[in-house]
């Protein structure tokens, strides 16, 4: 079953200006009620226009702290990276401080870096906002469909059928572990994956996204024949 809050939306940019509202108005609340906002990125190329209208906004910065959700086992300056998507569009522009941008040290081997990011985040959550995309498969940050269920709060992954196979992920849990989740989906490549999870297949997104969660997509998005529109 998809989210209750499902929006379907025109376009990427529709989907990206509907994001980018939604995240300003959550910090904006943790911010006036905790002094902190902690957001959980998502990887992949999705969340680029997002990241990129963020750059350009008017934020409390200095009361932002960023984590990411996945990464992938490369050099930490490696362009395929998602925390150099993230810094390259959006971080490098704007005044968070250094220490409160959290990125995976995904370039220490898959094993390593988990062990280190469980470290990182254990004083971090609830989180206030997890940013979650989907892939074709129905994969969500870097948990995909058939691999067995690992314990912990962050997991190396090895075998990945999306290169590269190296990668680091929170887990189900620590993905469900905030106070709010958008989900973003574009484009007609993942239709069968969303038509899928609103049908009840058992896919990592569907696990990985709470009941009340946002789902953003756009038009492309929902063009599959077994996906039943929500109605708005
Ligand atoms: C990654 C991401 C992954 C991504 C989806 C969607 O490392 O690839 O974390 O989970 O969110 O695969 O990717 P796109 O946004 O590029 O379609």
């Amino acid at each position: 079953m998809l989210p209750a809050d499902t929006r379907v939306l025109a376009d990427p940019e529709a989907v990206a200006i509907e994001a980018c509202r939604l995240i300003s108005a959550a910090a904006a609340a943790a911010i006036t009620q905790r002094r902190i906002f902690r957001l959980v990125l998502a990887g992949g190329t999705t969340p680029g226009r997002i990241y990129q209208r963020l750059a350009t906004s008017a934020q409390q910065w200095a009361a932002w702290e960023i984590f990411w959700g996945d990464e992938r086992c490369l050099p930490a300056d490696d362009p395929a990276r998602n925390s150099r998507m993230a810094q390259t569009r959006w971080l490098d522009h704007v005044a968070i401080p250094a220490a409160q941008i959290h990125p995976i040290p995904a370039e220490l081997g898959a094993v390593e870096a988990a062990a280190q990011y469980a470290e990182t985040i254990r004083n971090k959550q609830p989180f206030d906002l997890v940013l979650l995309g989907i892939g074709e498969d129905g994969h969500t940050a870097s948990l995909f469909p058939g691999r067995k269920s690992q314990a912990g709060a962050v997991i190396a992954v090895h075998d990945a059928p999306k290169p590269p196979a190296e990668r680091v992920s929170l887990n189900f849990e620590t993905l469900r572990a905030c106070r709010q989740q958008i989900v973003i989906a574009t484009g007609s490549e993942k239709a069968a994956a969303l038509a899928a999870w609103q049908h009840g297949q058992n896919l990592p997104i569907a696990q990985a996204v709470r009941h009340d969660a946002c789902l953003l997509l756009d038009t492309s998005a929902t063009r599959s024949a077994d996906f039943v529109s929500p109605i708005v």
